[in-house]
């Protein structure tokens, strides 16, 4: 048995005064790829946001890859090699697809795969036939493409 990946313990979090997640336990573990199901509203990107550190007000124990995550900031848990794509996709609009990817280069971590532009072109060939198209100037869909490529480019263990 190795520890998981990512583990939650009671976890709380609030807008305001309003709580919006109460108690949430979950694990994840290295390989292993977990969906979270609900309604719309019930905080399934509420506990994304919980666990990546990007809720004013939230209560419980976040470990990940080991380490305790439950005070870090959104910076420190992504180097630590936890990948978040936003549903919003917070392109920078100004920037070209290959800037874009730079953004989110962090170095290689053993034990993860290694991603590059060229990679992840063959992933996403739409990407790769606009490496220098600015992000603003992207549809909808290219633009999730290049938000999912800009997370991999930090060779996360878990996204
Ligand atoms: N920025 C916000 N400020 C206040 N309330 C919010 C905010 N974002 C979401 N909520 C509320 O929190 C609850 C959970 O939302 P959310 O986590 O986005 O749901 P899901 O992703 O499962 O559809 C909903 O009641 C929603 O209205
Ligand atoms: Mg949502």
């Amino acid at each position: 048995m190795t520890a998981p990946l990512l583990k939650v313990d009671g976890l709380n979090a609030f807008y305001g005064r309003a709580q919006i997640l109460f108690d949430v336990s979950l694990e994840v573990g290295r390989g292993e790829v977990v969906a979270l199901m609900g309604r719309n509203g019930a905080g399934k990107s509420t506990t994304m946001k919980s666990i990546m550190g990007m809720m004013a007000r939230r209560e419980g124990t976040l470990h990940f890859n080991g380490a305790d995550i439950s005070a870090l900031p959104p910076h420190r848990i992504a180097r630590l090699g936890l990948g978040y794509v936003p549903e919003d996709r917070r392109v920078f609009t100004g920037l070209s697809v290959l800037e874009n990817l730079d953004t989110g280069r962090q170095p290689a971590r053993d034990g993860a795969p290694v991603w590059t532009p060229e990679r992840l072109f063959r992933l996403f060939p739409n990407l790769g036939e606009m490496p220098r198209r600015l992000g603003g100037q992207m549809s909808g869909g290219e633009q999730q493409m290049l938000t999912v490529s800009r997370t991999l480019m930090g060779n996360p263990y878990l996204v």
